[in-house]
Parts: C-alpha cells; sequence; structure tokens
C-alpha cells in the first residue's frame, strides 16, 4: 500500500473547550516532546473567543504547567512556536475562510471537530465552501455521533458530502488506551488463548467501566444522551467488539473493522422482555463517594430527570463462537471506584479428582484485564497451597500476573494520554483505530433497539446512592443467571 503522505498541520475547532484543553493541547504538546511532530508541523487554533494569539499562547503554557507531568521549557518553545489562533465562527463560509491565512502554504491540514456534534456538518459545508477541504485533508470527529442511528446518519452523509470515508476519523479514544490494543497481542499474538476462546471453554464475560465522578457541570449534555449513550454505545461496544471478533487477517484497517461490524451486526437485538430481565437502568441519589460527600444528579441538574447515570445489560451475540455466552455490561457514574476490567470466565473443570473438602476450593479459571487506573493482566490459575496436610490437597485460585507499568518501567513509562496515539494515527493516515461509518450505524441499531425497549417497557431509573454499586437490580440481573459481578 502506497504510504499516506503526512499531514502537515492540524486545525483544532472548539480550541477553548474542555476537550482541547484537556487532552488535545497536551497531546499535540507530548507528541513534540517526543519528537512525533515533523519540522513545520503547525497547530492553528479556533474558538469565537476574541482572544489574541499571545492571550491563547499563555493560556496553554499555564494548562500544561498545571498537568502533573510538568513542562519542558526547551520543548515549550518550540511547540508554542507552531501556535496559531484565529476567533471566527467556523459554521459560516466566510468564518471558515478566516482561517486560510493561518494555512497558507499547508496543504495536507487535519481539521478536528472538537465541539457539538449539530454543528459538524455545517462546518464540513464551510469548509468545502472556503476551498479548505481539499483532496488531501483529513477530518477528525469526536463522539457522540448522533444521538441514534438517524441523526447519526444526518451528520455522516453531510460530512461524506465532503470527505472521502478513509479521510474520516471517527475517535472512539478508548482504542487509543494502550490496554485495548494490548488487547489485539493478547488474542493474536498467543497461541494458547485463540483454541480456548469460544463457548465450549468460555462461561461468561464481563466488562465494567466504573466512574466516581458524576456528571457535574456537563449535564446540558449529559441529560440528553444517558450512560447507555454516552458510554455504552462506544467504549463499552468497542470493547465487546475487540473481545468478540474473529482474527482479522492483518492490521489493516479493513480487516479489523471488518471484523467488529460482524460483532456488531451479530447482537441480538433487545427485546420489551429483554428490558425487564436482562437491563437496569440507575440514576444516583446522594451519598459518599471515596470519604466525600456527593450531590444527587438531580441535585446537579436543577430539577427531575428521566436520564440514566448507571445501566447494566446482559448483551448476546448470535454467532457460531459466542451462541450461549452472556456478555454483562455495567458502566455508571459515581460508583464505588474507578475501574475499567474485562474480566472472561471460563468453565469449570468438567470433573473434580479431588475430595469434597478440596473440591469447594475449586475455582474456575478468570482471565482478568484491567484497563484502568492500573494497566494489569491476570490469568487465575489453581494451585497446590504448599503443605503435607492428610486432610486432601489444599488448593487456591492465584494470579498470574502482568502489570504493564512494572514490566515497562524506566523513562518510557508514563502513561501516555489516549489522544496522543490517535493524533498520531490520523497525522499518519492510518484508519485502523478509528471507527468506521458502518460500523458507528450498526451500534446505533442496537443501541437504539435497546432504547426502544425501555419505552416500551417503560423502564424508568432506579435510584442508588452515590458511592454503591448501582440499583439491587443490576446483581438480580446477573444472579437470574447463576453469575455474580466480580467486584
Ligand atoms: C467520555 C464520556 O467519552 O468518556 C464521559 O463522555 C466519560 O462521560 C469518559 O467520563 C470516560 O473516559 P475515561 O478515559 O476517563 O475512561
Amino acid at each position: 500500500m502506497a504510504e499516506t503522505p503526512l499531514a502537515d498541520a492540524i486545525v483544532l475547532f472548539g480550541a477553548t473547550g474542555d476537550l482541547s484543553r484537556r487532552m488535545l493541547l497536551p497531546s499535540l504538546y507530548f507528541l513534540d516532546a517526543d519528537g512525533f511532530l515533523p519540522e513545520g508541523f503547525k497547530v492553528v487554533a479556533t474558538a469565537r473567543a476574541a482572544l489574541t494569539r499571545e492571550a491563547f499562547v499563555d493560556q496553554v503554557h499555564e494548562l500544561l504547567k498545571a498537568r502533573p507531568e510538568g513542562i519542558d521549557e526547551a520543548v515549550w518553545a518550540r511547540f508554542s512556536a507552531r501556535l496559531d489562533y484565529v476567533a471566527c465562527d467556523a459554521t459560516s463560509p466566510d468564518g471558515a475562510a478566516c482561517i486560510r491565512p493561518a494555512l497558507k502554504g499547508f496543504s495536507r491540514p487535519i481539521f478536528f471537530l472538537a465541539l457539538s456534534p449539530s454543528l459538524y456538518g455545517r462546518i464540513c459545508v464551510a469548509l468545502a465552501a472556503s476551498g479548505l477541504a481539499t483532496d488531501e485533508s483529513r477530518i477528525v470527529m469526536e463522539k457522540p455521533i448522533g444521538r441514534d442511528l438517524e441523526t447519526s446518519r444526518e451528520i455522516n452523509v453531510a460530512v461524506g458530502a465532503v470527505f472521502d470515508e478513509d479521510r474520516i476519523f471517527r475517535i472512539d479514544h478508548y482504542l487509543g488506551k494502550e490496554t485495548v490494543q494490548n488487547l489485539i497481542a493478547l488474542r493474536f499474538a498467543n497461541t494458547f488463548f485463540e483454541p480456548l476462546w469460544n463457548n465450549l471453554t468460555i462461561d461468561h464475560v464481563q466488562i465494567t467501566v466504573a466512574e466516581t465522578e458524576g456528571v457535574g457541570e456537563r449535564w446540558p449534555y449529559y441529560d440528553e444522551y444517558g450512560a447507555l449513550r454516552d458510554m455504552l454505545q462506544n467504549h463499552m461496544l468497542q470493547l465487546l467488539c475487540f473481545v468478540a471478533m474473529e482474527p482479522p487477517a492483518d492490521m489493516e484497517a479493513d480487516s479489523v473493522r471488518n471484523e467488529k461490524v460482524k460483532v456488531l451486526r451479530s447482537l441480538r437485538p433487545f427485546t420489551r422482555a429483554d428490558a425487564q430481565g436482562s437491563s437496569v437502568r440507575g440514576q444516583y441519589t446522594k451519598g459518599v463517594v471515596a470519604g466525600r460527600e456527593a450531590p444527587a444528579y438531580e441535585t446537579e441538574r436543577g430539577q427531575a430527570s428521566g436520564t440514566e447515570t448507571f445501566v447494566a445489560l446482559r448483551a448476546d451475540i448470535d454467532n457460531w463462537r459466542w451462541a450461549g455466552v452472556p456478555f454483562f455490561l455495567r458502566t455508571g457514574k459515581r460508583l464505588p471506584e474507578r475501574r475499567t476490567q474485562i474480566a472472561i470466565q471460563f468453565k469449570p473443570v468438567p470433573h473434580s479428582i479431588f475430595g469434597p473438602a478440596s473440591t469447594e476450593d475449586l475455582v474456575a479459571n478468570r482471565l482478568v484485564i484491567d484497563l484502568q487506573p492500573d494497566e494489569d493482566i491476570e490469568l487465575l490459575l489453581m494451585n497446590k497451597s504448599p503443605g503435607i496436610s492428610q486432610g486432601g490437597m489444599r488448593l487456591q485460585s492465584l494470579p498470574l500476573s502482568l502489570s504493564l507499568l512494572r514490566t515497562y518501567e524506566g523513562p518510557g513509562a508514563r502513561r501516555r494520554i489516549a489522544y496522543e496515539r490517535l493524533l498520531l494515527d490520523v497525522m499518519h493516515g492510518n484508519n485502523t483505530l478509528f471507527v468506521r461509518r458502518d460500523e458507528v450505524e450498526a451500534a446505533w441499531r442496537w443501541i437504539d433497539g435497546v432504547a426502544d425497549a425501555w419505552k416500551e417497557a417503560g423502564l424508568a431509573p432506579k435510584p442508588y446512592a452515590a458511592g454503591s454499586w448501582g440499583p439491587s437490580g443490576a446483581f438480580a440481573l446477573i444472579e437470574r443467571s447463576e453469575r455474580a459481578w466480580l467486584d
């Protein structure tokens, strides 16, 4: 395959917003620090705020200094020289045109849309009208791409009218996380998992994304979406795809994405009965998280709301490999701890040769992949505890543990922001870790089915105290199949 030419500039739309300040500008700085930004690469920040370039550069300096990693002034001198700021309303053709002088001499810009998805279509039209959307430019879109299948299609059509699919980069920042990519290595760079990776050996899979933070100031966005659309439609279904997909032939973007789409299309549609029996919606009330009092969602919101801040559900994949293996997904805000984890629970041994007392200690094998806050992989194996007692062999489940941070200690051990990897891939035109249009639409189709089933069943969010593991129904949901959450 011909090498795609490296991008020579990036335009950040929404440069004064939260995502740019917390993730994008620091990621670009760290890429520069590690020598990944080519000479002359330019960063054009744009937003409506009437700021001068100097004032914007000062703001970026301050936000980088405030980060725990600290700032290297020599890198800053290089990075700040790349920065430019243009105050404009990019949704009007004139607004987009006012970026043109800042891009003079740059022919392969990346346009990063870090603002409301309702503006994506209009910005693309404006980019085309102003002549900035050239054949060599690329566009990056943040989630959420729509609120359902219909609105995501509208966005995809509007953006697709200006940019070809291979120049559209739909970001799901989970795909930039080391441990998520490591799932591919774990599954396909080892011989022994793959033959066991199916319904003959695996009992079920649990995927948990627990957050201690609440919704806080983000409620105007969040209240429209809720946990199902904010977390499940994208991050959690992507994790499920990486666990469940067939081995792709290679790491080319379409090879990987074809396999993920097949998984999404094999998800069993949710019915009204599933809404009641296989899903739970929750909303946090006041409580205590990590020793600190936390207000109720409705207090943050300022009024009553029917939006869920917690969801747990059972998903089934109707294909040969996964028939009969439930995937239990659970995510929520204001839970007792921050934890993103995938657990693959293997079946118990078919027959115990150990006496009754030892058999009680026999635990089925489990592979636990921790993505956050620690990056760890543990394989729980049964062992004999040392000793010479006559009452039968004492058995104990012990972890074979691989801590990525411990293993890769040293100067390269800084945990990268997921966006660093993704921005570098956009610069190189590599779409493997980005979501293709049919993939995002397949995910929405299934999520719309869940939302419709909830509506039909009249399933309102159940209250749970901040600092708890969600409504009691979440426990009943998994216990109905004689399994339990691995807390
Ligand atoms: C975002 C969601 O996509 O992911 C947020 O909109 C959520 O609600 C965040 O808090 C979680 O990301 P991470 O990387 O902190 O797990």
